[in-house]
């Protein structure tokens, strides 16, 4: 419905310059071009208007700026530039624009951005982004005094950014979607003057005046229902001389922009005048609109549209979540597991529960550290039994096979003077040594005043009976024999009855009955050492039965086994012991700490068995059987002789024995799990 053939059909493309020269050519022939220049469509079939992006003609004539791609935007332009500027003065002339728009969200109440009428220098907007930037500016430009665009914003969307008033408003925008005035849209009634709001989005066709007046330099935007007549008061206006802000030839045409919401931005009528009111638009003449989505579709397509793509992404998000908080607990608790490992399966505790167990290795429940990794405190989650888990580091899986064989035996092992090993646990680079909690912890703290409370001569004395015990049945009475290899009064614990229990179960060697025992690292704690294991390495019964010795002695005495005498003299426990009886001064070696409150026949048998057993010839040491003979007063021990005394004292100094237990500081324990995990 082309009411009036632009002029400047021909030179839309031509560049400024050009531009001015056929100004100055139509002004030589008083062709004063634009300057009452009108136009007015009712529907836009047979129009030639400049479109671009989602801008597009529907088959019945309806300007269509968007057309629901996502972040899409439409422009529609009028396809020659008009003159703005005023032929005499250069000020911009008085002009008049009227559209009749519907923005149609497919989604009753939620519309993303809105859409503008502008006047811009060019009718190139590749740059503009979509969104709240509704087409017609970008992020750098916005703002920027050399945009000459002057625009009216019919905006649906509250851009903080823009610091706009709501999400319904019209503005008055140069050069900046920062709006210098804005109001609610909606109109004022003539007749009273009060305030009619309008919905932009409320899916209606309604009517939008622009009026520039030259002399009061005032922007005047009204709006009003389709049929309506044009309100005297206008919505929203603003003072401002657009001759600062428009070139000279400019173009005029729409703007939309999408976000992610289905919306449609219509024009269903346009007009224009320049130095004259907008000419009427033939409101019967007008396009229909597209009949809207019925609601049931409407809320489907936007279960489709909205809720559907929102919940697949919290679902997978959440699905993520679930997935990383599993993996990350799997790595947390991931363990070393092999197919060997199906025969030990009872033997075996999941990471996880002596995580727990332990409150994740809380540092509260830290109860010691040995010489192969630290022991803490833990409660089964299961049975709430106490527990002590001990890790060890290894990094080695060669011959876990034969140690864990070994732990599990180990675990078979029932006597109640034995700390019972539960179980194991493997990782990668440590190994979980699952016991019997011992609440009274481990001798040496009562021996050497860590403890306040000493034990009683009849405590001492049991504890000694009961090791002696576990000694046998390791030594005879299982299956295989069993080397302990490490005794000493850090490995002996006390129950709640403070009975001695054998502990530390990681440096045990089994042994076939009958066969030759083989040689393998030292190890052991100096100190406890017999001299046939420090110089052949070679654990034999024997050899615990020294240590056994060592430890009558150091129970007896309260001493550890090396003396400090004084900063660099060291005397050795046997040596010393050996002198007072000697001497036949007996009653000076017993512990000083019990106060003279002691059993001296019992006393005496002990040191006897102290020395007996950790005499430097093997071949001179009782086996355990005997010496529990000795201890239930079944046997007199042999009398020790002064000869026997002397020959042991001069044996042990002619095998330069002190000088290599001086090498070492006193209760390290030589060789390490290393030789259990990698070495065999
Ligand atoms: N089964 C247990 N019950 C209670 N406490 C234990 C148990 N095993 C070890 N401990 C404590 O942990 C400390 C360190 O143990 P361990 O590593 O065996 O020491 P070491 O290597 O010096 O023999 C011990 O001194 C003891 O106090
Ligand atoms: C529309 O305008 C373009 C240039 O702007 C021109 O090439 C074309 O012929 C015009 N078409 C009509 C139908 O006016
Ligand atoms: C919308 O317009 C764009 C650009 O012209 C086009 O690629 C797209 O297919 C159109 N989408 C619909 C739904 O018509
Ligand atoms: C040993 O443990 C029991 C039980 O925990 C406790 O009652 C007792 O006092 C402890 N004895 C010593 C000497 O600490």
């Amino acid at each position: 419905m082309c009411l009036l053939i632009p002029f400047f059909m021909p030179i839309s493309d031509m560049k400024p310059i050009s531009l001015v020269l056929l100004k100055l050519l139509f002004l030589g022939l008083s062709f004063v071009a634009g300057d009452d220049h009108r136009f007015s469509y009712s529907g836009f079939s047979n129009t030639n208007l400049t479109l671009d992006g989602t801008a597009s003609v529907t088959p019945n004539g309806l300007l269509e700026l968007t057309n629901g791609t996502i972040l899409g935007k439409g422009h529609a332009i009028y396809p020659t530039p008009l003159h703005f500027h005023n032929s005499s003065d250069g000020t911009v002339q008085s002009f008049s624009f009227l559209f009749v728009f519907a923005i149609i969200s497919l989604y009753n109440d939620l519309s993303s951005n809105g859409m503008a009428m502008f006047i811009a220098p060019s009718k190139n907007f590749t740059t503009a982004m979509p969104v709240q930037f509704l087409g017609l500016l970008n992020s750098q430009n916005n703002g920027n005094q050399t945009n000459h665009i002057f625009a009216v914003e019919l905006d649906t969307f509250k851009n903080m950014e823009f610091q706009d008033i709501n999400d319904n408003h019209i503005g008055i925008d140069i050069n900046t979607l920062h709006s210098m005035q804005s109001h609610d849209a909606g109109f004022y009634h003539d007749e009273n003057g009060t305030f009619q709001g309008l919905g932009l989005d409320s899916q209606e066709a309604m009517q939008v005046w622009v009026d520039y007046h030259r002399e009061k330099t005032q922007i005047n935007v009204t709006m009003a229902p389709l049929g309506m007549a044009k309100p005297t008061r206008p919505t929203v206006s603003a003072n401002s001389d657009l001759s600062t802000v428009l070139t000279d030839v400019a173009y005029i045409g729409f703007t939309a922009a999408m976000g992610k919401i289905n919306t449609r931005h219509y024009v269903l009528g346009w007009s224009f005048g320049m130095n004259r009111p907008a000419p009427a638009i033939n409101v019967t003449m007008l396009p229909k609109l597209p009949p809207l989505p019925h609601p049931k579709d409407r809320r489907r397509l936007l279960a489709l549209e909205i809720v559907l793509p929102l919940a697949t992404a919290a679902l997978i998000l959440s699905v993520a979540a679930v997935v990383s908080l599993l993996v990350r607990r799997n790595l947390r608790y991931a363990e070393l597991r092999d197919d060997w490992e199906v025969e030990f399966g009872p033997h075996r505790f999941s990471y996880k529960d002596l995580f727990r167990a332990t409150q994740g290795f809380d540092d509260r429940n830290l109860l010691g550290a040995g010489g192969f990794g630290r022991v803490y405190r833990g409660v089964l989650p299961r049975n709430k039994l106490m527990v002590a888990v001990k890790r060890v580091s290894h990094d080695s899986r060669q011959g876990m096979k034969e140690f864990i064989a070994e732990i599990v035996s180990i675990g078979r092992l029932q006597n109640p003077n034995l700390v019972q090993l539960l179980g194991y646990c493997r990782r990668h680079g440590e190994l979980l040594l699952v016991y019997d909690y011992m609440p009274n912890g481990s001798l040496d703290k009562y021996l050497y005043g860590e403890v306040d409370n000493t034990l009683r001569w009849d405590q001492r004395f049991c504890i000694i009976r009961g090791i002696a015990s576990a000694l046998i049945y390791l030594h005879e009475e299982w299956e295989k024999v069993v080397v302990h290899r490490d005794i000493k009064a850090s490995n002996v614990l006390l129950d709640d009855e403070l009975n001695g229990r054998l502990g530390d179960f990681g440096l045990a060697r089994l042994y076939d009955h009958g066969v030759e025992h083989e040689t393998t690292h030292v190890v052991g704690t100096i100190g406890y050492l017999a001299p046939e294991l420090a110089r052949t390495g070679k654990a034999t019964p024997l050899s615990d039965v020294f240590a056994f010795g060592i430890f009558i002695l150091e129970v007896t005495c309260g001493q550890r086994p090396i003396m400090q005498r004084t900063q660099d003299k060291q005397v050795m426990l046997v040596d010393w012991v050996l002198e007072h009886v000697q001497q036949g001064s007996l009653a000076d070696v017993i512990d000083t700490r019990l106060n003279g409150r002691y059993n001296v026949g019992e006393a005496y048998l002990m040191l006897k068995l102290g020395l007996l057993c950790s005499h430097p010839f093997a071949s001179a040491r009782p086996s355990m059987q005997q010496v529990i003979q000795y201890l239930d007063g079944h046997i007199e021990p042999p009398e020790l002789t002064a000869h026997q005394s002397f020959q042991a004292l001069s044996l042990m100094q002619n095998e330069g024995f002190d000088s290599y237990i001086m090498a070492y500081p006193s209760s390290t324990t030589i060789g390490t799990v290393s030789s259990i995990s990698g070495g065999r």
